[in-house]
């Protein structure tokens, strides 16, 4: 006990001398420019893994860049950003995803623009997110990639590595309220026109306001692994897309929403003949209207919007006119809509099917009925016969 006591406060004096100094480099080196610091800025032993402190000493100063090419990016990085970023809250490194540096002077960079040196990141984040890679690897946005097209996203144009936070909830395991109502303008970075028109759209809309009922980008398209929506398959599938919300009695409910639209839809001339077209012609574009046709896709609207709802059979029209090119104003009134055929909604369609629903079983019944008492008849003709020979 006394032994360690006596060993201990020499080792503090050494300790603390030692930070004094090592403080006093630091300060010296905040002054002085970073290239001239580097020398004496090494806290790091051989072999060890330089921390974020060491790095961010630097680069929290604001103002300094490194020029590629012609251009010039800016290299300070926001310590308070950064450590509530969810990769300072797991504790990883500055080095695990800047694997090559590990010291002042950095390795020499090569790339000539901005895009060429992020270009050279498009495989760090494999190691720790090996499915998100993967998946990615199967979508458009890679083809683009490797087509040459080098505006197509990487990891960190969705993802800002140095400020990302959280978006999957610890407990609930699920994509947080916040991260999903950001996904648009995510996207919208580079598919603006998309974006313009889904923001005002009735789903859009909705989500902007916190509904999380309502579909964005991801959830039609894929995350990582989106696929391509111009091909037929795609567009054939349209009508399951749609239905997978608007078919859902619980959800619809609460918007006063028809859970009726699939079933209305494939019973209708088009949706029988999608149907019919998709058994006999699997994976050929159907030309019969799927629920876009009419609709739209991101500009969809509330059907009663006074201007742009379907609901209005001018608007309407001018949807059926682009594959019945001669249709009139009263060609809409041909379809039915969602509607179920009731007293109120196409009274004539209705009681004629409730006429033939009686009509039909009582002439096919009064066949039967007739069939079998003759068949009787003759059978007990023939037992009298019979008797009678
Ligand atoms: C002594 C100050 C200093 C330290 C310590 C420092 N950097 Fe830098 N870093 C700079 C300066 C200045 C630039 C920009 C110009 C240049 O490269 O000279 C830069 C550029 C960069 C760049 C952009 C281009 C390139 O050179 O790769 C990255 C990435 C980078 N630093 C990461 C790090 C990481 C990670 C650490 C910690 C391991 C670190 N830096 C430590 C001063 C520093
Ligand atoms: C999760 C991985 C990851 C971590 C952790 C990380 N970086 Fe980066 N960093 C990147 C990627 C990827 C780029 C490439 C540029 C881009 O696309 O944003 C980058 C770019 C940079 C740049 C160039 C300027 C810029 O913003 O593009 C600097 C400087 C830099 N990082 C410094 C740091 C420092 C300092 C730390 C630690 C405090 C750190 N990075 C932590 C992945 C990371
Ligand atoms: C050294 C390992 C490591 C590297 C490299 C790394 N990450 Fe992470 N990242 C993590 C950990 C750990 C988490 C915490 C959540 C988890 O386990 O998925 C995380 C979380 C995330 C999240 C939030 C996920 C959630 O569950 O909320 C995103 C997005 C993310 N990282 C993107 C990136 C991107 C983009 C890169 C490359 C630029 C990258 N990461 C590189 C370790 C890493
Ligand atoms: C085009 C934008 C985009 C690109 C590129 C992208 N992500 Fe994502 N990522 C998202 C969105 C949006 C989410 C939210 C998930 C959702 O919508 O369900 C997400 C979710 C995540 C998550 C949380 C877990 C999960 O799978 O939901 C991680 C981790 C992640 N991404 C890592 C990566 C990595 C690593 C790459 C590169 C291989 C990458 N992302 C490329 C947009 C993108
Ligand atoms: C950094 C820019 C960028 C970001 C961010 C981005 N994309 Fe893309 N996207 C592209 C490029 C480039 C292409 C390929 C060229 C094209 O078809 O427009 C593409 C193609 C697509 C396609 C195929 C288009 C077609 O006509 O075949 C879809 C779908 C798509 N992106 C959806 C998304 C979604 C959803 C998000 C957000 C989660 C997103 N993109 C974020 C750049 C981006
Ligand atoms: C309700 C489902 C749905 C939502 C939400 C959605 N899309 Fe689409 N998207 C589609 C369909 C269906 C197509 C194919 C259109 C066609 O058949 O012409 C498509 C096509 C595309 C295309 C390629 C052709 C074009 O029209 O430009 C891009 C790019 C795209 N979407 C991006 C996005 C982005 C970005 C968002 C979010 C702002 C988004 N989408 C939201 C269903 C959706
Ligand atoms: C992720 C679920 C989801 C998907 C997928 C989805 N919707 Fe919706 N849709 C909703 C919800 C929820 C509302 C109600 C929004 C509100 O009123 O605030 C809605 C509203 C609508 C409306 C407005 C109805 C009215 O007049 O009020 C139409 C039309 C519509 N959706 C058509 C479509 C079409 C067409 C598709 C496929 C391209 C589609 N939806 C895909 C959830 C979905
Ligand atoms: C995307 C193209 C497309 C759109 C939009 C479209 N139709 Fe059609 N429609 C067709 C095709 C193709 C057929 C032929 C189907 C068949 O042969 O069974 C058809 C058949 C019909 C028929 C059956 C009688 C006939 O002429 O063969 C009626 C009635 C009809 N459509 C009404 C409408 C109405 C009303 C609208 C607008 C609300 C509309 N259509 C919008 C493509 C479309
Ligand atoms: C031929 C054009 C056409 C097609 C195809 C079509 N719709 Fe409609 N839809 C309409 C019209 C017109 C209305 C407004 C009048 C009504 O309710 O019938 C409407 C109404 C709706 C409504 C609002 C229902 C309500 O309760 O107010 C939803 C949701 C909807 N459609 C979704 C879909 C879905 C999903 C598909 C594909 C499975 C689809 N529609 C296919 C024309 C169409």
């Amino acid at each position: 006990m006394h032994q360690r006591k006596r060993l201990r406060t020499p080792h503090i004096w050494t300790v603390s001398l030692f930070l004094g100094l090592g403080l006093l480099a630091f300060a010296l080196a905040m002054f002085a420019s970073p290239a001239q610091a580097a020398p004496s800025l090494h806290p790091v032993a051989q072999g060890e893994k330089p921390n974020n402190d060491f790095c961010l000493a630097c680069h929290q100063e604001e103002g300094i860049d490194k020029s590629l090419g012609s251009e010039s990016l800016p290299v300070t990085i926001n310590p308070t950003q950064f450590g509530l970023s969810v990769h300072s809250e797991e504790d990883v490194l500055c080095v695990d995803c800047h694997v090559d540096i590990s010291d002042y002077p950095h390795p020499e960079v090569k790339s000539k623009s901005i895009r060429d040196f992020q270009l050279t990141f498009a495989d760090s984040c494999k190691e720790c997110h090996e499915d998100q890679y993967t998946a990615a690897h199967d979508g458009v946005h890679q083809t683009a990639m490797d087509e040459g097209d080098e505006n197509a996203p990487l990891c960190s144009d969705c993802h800002n590595p140095h400020t990302q936070s959280r978006i999957i909830g610890e407990t609930s395991g699920e994509l947080t309220i916040a991260a999903r109502k950001e996904i648009p303008a995510t996207c919208a970075t580079c598919h603006t026109e998309t974006f313009e028109l889904y923001k005002n759209s009735v789903h859009g809309s909705a989500l902007a306001d916190g509904n999380t009922d309502v579909p964005t980008c991801t959830d039609c398209h894929g995350v990582h692994n989106i696929g391509d929506p111009t091909t037929d398959a795609f567009h054939n599938n349209t009508p399951a897309l749609c239905a997978d919300c608007h078919d859902n009695e619980e959800l619809m409910t609460k918007y006063g929403l028809s859970t009726n639209v699939l079933e209305t839809y494939v019973s209708d001339f088009h949706g029988t003949t999608t149907t019919l077209f998709e058994k006999q012609f699997p994976g050929q574009k159907v030309n019969t209207a799927v629920c876009s046709d009419c609709h739209g896709v991101h500009d969809i609207s509330k059907t009663d919007d006074p201007e742009t709802g379907i609901a209005m059979q001018e608007n309407l029209l001018a949807k059926c006119q682009r594959c019945h090119p001669d249709a009139t104003a009263n060609f809409p009134a041909a379809w039915m809509g969602h509607y179920e055929p009731s007293p109120e909604h196409y009274p004539i369609v209705y009681y004629v099917n409730l006429f033939y629903t009686f009509f039909i079983p009582a002439v096919l019944g009064g066949m039967v009925f007739f069939i079998l008492t003759d068949i009787y008849r003759r059978i007990v003709n023939r037992v009298k016969g019979a008797k009678h020979a």
